[in-house]
């Protein structure tokens, strides 16, 4: 097969069609291993960084884009005709919710009439955008097999095209797995897809692993995701059962991961955020009432999950009434605004929620994260807040601070001694082995 030679000379030209925090460092990937990547973006901002050889994302260095840009294996463009000239085509675009909790397939199904139009024989496209099972061959095949190319009589799959879905489970600025590293679960629609995507894979990644379907390839993306979202439910409805009865989450936790076998430690928080686990599971709870069935589990994780920044700013009106304290009128410090520590990614952060909780109960709301100066404007929200600096004296002046994302940068040493209160979401101040009767947990 003319695909599968191409592959193995490493002569394959790649289009990545979205460049967030998925297409871009698997597109660095491939370029660095001395394929020609053409990146797609309808972002045009992004597009001129990348020309510019500079980074947009905080934990991709703008120096090694600059080398991969300037050696020629990284271009970018807006102009979608090009992907007439690309031999492999993937797709990292975006898959959110829309205003209803259901899935808005609108980015992936824009993608797909938009290769449609372009597609050519012998051409491999690949979905790694998280999805329901039954999309690569629901949505996508169906638009290929009649794409405006292919004439009256059609293209057809394994013959003329190559279709598979293979996930993608990047977590950013994990120092120990990165795109490389991290084995990729691929399926294909029929055997000669399969192999086609399996080499273009193996070409960059430590291990394939080669299931029978897209849709189970589709499947088990979201059962790692619905894994995660019903676990941290789970340890977050522990949280305040514990908390009643004066036990520590956080030393059962660590006392639990102690034993060997059928356990993994999960860890309580001010509520889920960034793009994937309060999002995926629903596109399941969609699809399962397609067959009539509530996905109990899926729900359930939910609602405990959005309940957590909701707690926490109960736990910190019974705190600051302990000292005599309304939270009305009080000055609220919320320490970190992005959704994991030491990144700048605002999706979905709960820090957004509780600005919003605590501003409701009239509470004066500052946060502080030196990776988001500006509160960025969300679907949801638009605060036009600045973050504060941190000194001695400004975390003197507020009567709570709520520590809701645990950056390294953060001095808690310093934050400890000068502030008044503190409700800790994550156990940053134990973990930096800092003691004080002014910290409570939450
Ligand atoms: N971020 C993660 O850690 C992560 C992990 C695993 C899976 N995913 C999944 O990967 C997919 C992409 O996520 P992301 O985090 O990279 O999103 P992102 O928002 O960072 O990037 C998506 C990019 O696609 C571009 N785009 C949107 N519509 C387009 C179109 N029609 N044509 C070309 N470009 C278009 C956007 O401008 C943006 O640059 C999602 O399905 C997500 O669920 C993300």
């Amino acid at each position: 097969m003319e695909l599968l030679e191409k592959i193995n000379n490493k002569k394959v030209k790649i289009g990545i069609i979205g460049l967030g925090y998925v297409g871009l460092p698997l597109g660095l990937e491939f370029a660095g291993k001395g394929f020609d990547v053409l990146g797609f973006d309808l972002d045009e901002r992004k597009i001129e960084f990348l020309k510019e050889g500079k980074s947009y994302i905080k934990h991709i260095s703008s120096e090694k884009i600059k080398k991969t840009v300037s050696d020629g294996k990284l271009r970018a463009t807006l102009d979608f005709s090009k992907i007439s000239e690309m031999d492999a085509i993937i797709i990292c675009v975006p898959t959110p919710l829309n205003e209803h909790r259901e899935p808005d397939m609108s980015y992936v199904e824009g993608t797909a009439k938009t290769i449609a139009k372009y597609l050519k024989k012998g051409q491999l496209i690949i979905l790694e955008s998280t999805t329901y099972p039954g999309t690569t061959e629901d949505i996508l095949l169906p638009l290929f097999e009649k794409a405006e190319p292919a004439g009256n009589n059609g293209f057809k799959v394994g013959k003329d095209f190559y279709l598979a879905f293979s996930p993608e489970r990047e977590d950013p600025n994990n120092p120990k797995y990165s795109t490389s590293t991290i084995p990729k679960v691929i399926g294909g629609v029929t055997q000669e897809c399969l192999k086609v995507t399996k080499a273009l894979y193996d070409q960059v990644i430590v291990e394939t692993v080669t299931v029978s379907s897209p849709r189970v390839a589709e499947a088990t993306k979201l059962l790692e995701n619905i894994y995660r979202s019903v676990n941290i439910a789970l340890v977050n409805e522990l949280k305040m059962v514990f908390d009643r009865m004066d036990i520590d989450i956080w030393e059962v936790v660590r006392a639990a991961s102690t034993k060997p076998f059928g356990y993994t430690p999960f860890y309580p928080g001010p509520g889920l955020g960034g793009h994937c686990i309060p999002i995926d599971p629903f596109y399941l709870t969609w699809k399962a009432r397609e067959f009539e069935i509530n996905t109990k589990f899926i729900e359930l994780a939910g609602e405990i999950n959005t309940y957590q920044p909701y707690y926490v700013v109960e736990r910190s009106m019974e705190i600051l009434n302990k000292f005599k304290k309304p939270l009305n009128g009080s000055k609220v410090l919320i320490l970190g605004a992005s959704y994991k520590k030491d990144i700048d990614d605002m999706r979905e952060s709960p820090s957004l929620k509780l600005i919003e909780i605590f501003r409701e109960r009239c509470a004066e709301v500052y946060y502080s994260d030196s990776y988001v100066p500006k509160l960025p404007k969300t679907r949801r929200y638009n605060y036009e807040m600045e973050s504060v600096e941190l000194t001695a004296e400004t975390v003197s002046k507020y009567d709570l601070i709520v520590l809701s994302t645990d950056h390294s940068n953060f001095d808690y040493k310093m934050i400890a001694e000068n502030a008044k209160l503190i409700i800790d979401t994550r156990n940053a101040f134990e973990k930096n082995k800092i003691s004080s009767n002014k910290i409570y947990k939450a």
